[in-house]
């Protein structure tokens, strides 16, 4: 068998959410990803949390939240981490989705938010993917990176199967492993996450980052990837 050479470092995180972010948890991870000198930065989308612009915001507590801590707070978390790629999350493209809303004044703020946090994705180089089922995903070795599609119990495994793949993805909150395929968790406080408090789900919801390294070869690419992760408000462990 002919070696492989071209081995690439990669480090995954996902679901920052804006300002519920925690910080400690985030600048740990990031920090860990420069000392492992990762040579694929992925961030797997939900930088923002966006619950003003929830499409059922209207009448809660959510419509009331201010939006430029949220967003301040993810395009930090952006310029800290460096991202080479990004694939955007359903709080995401909530922006997106409201740029040709009837109201005037909702299609301006969301499209505004939508094209400078696009600029800062240009600036920073990152390639980008939208949040779609078919697209939404990068391929490293033999595995593809997306945000995520599912939310139950079962959505790693039905996922990977569905895409008949290996996969690394965010999105369910829940740091863990199936066969070859990732789940990442999430960088943000679950104290913080209004909408989840009251379901069970949320009690299995903890911190991670998947890294190792990637290689495309002649039969479609080998992956030796791991997972560190941490019950909520603690450091995910790293061994550099
Ligand atoms: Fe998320
Ligand atoms: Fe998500």
């Amino acid at each position: 068998m002919t070696p492989i050479r071209s081995w690439k470092r990669i480090a995954a995180i996902g679901c920052t959410h804006g300002d519920h972010v925690n910080w400690d948890v985030f600048k740990h991870c990031v920090a860990f990803m420069d000392r492992y000198k990762a040579e694929y930065r992925v961030h797997l989308g939900d930088v923002l949390d966006t619950a003003a612009f929830r499409s059922g915001a209207k009448g809660t507590k959510d419509e009331s939240r201010p939006i430029a801590p949220d967003y301040n707070a993810g395009i930090r978390a952006l310029q800290l981490m460096r991202p080479t790629h990004i694939t955007w999350g359903n709080h995401d493209v909530r922006l997106l989705d409201l740029m040709d809303h009837p109201s005037a004044i909702l299609s301006h703020a969301a499209g505004s938010l939508w094209n400078e946090l696009q600029a800062l994705a240009k600036k920073l180089g990152a390639k980008t993917r939208d949040y779609d089922i078919d697209d939404g995903w990068f391929t490293f070795g033999d595995t593809d990176w997306g945000h995520g599609y599912a939310f139950g119990l079962q959505c790693l495994r039905d996922t990977a199967n569905d895409r008949r793949r290996n996969i690394v993805q965010a999105h369910s909150h829940r740091a863990e492993q199936y066969k070859k395929s990732f789940s990442v968790g999430l960088q943000a406080n679950p104290r913080l996450l209004a909408y989840a408090r009251r379901r069970l789900a949320t009690r299995k919801w903890s911190h991670g980052c998947v890294f190792g390294e990637v290689a495309e070869t002649k039969t479609g690419g080998a992956s030796n990837l791991w997972l560190s992760s941490s019950e909520p408000g603690s450091l995910p462990p790293f061994p550099l």
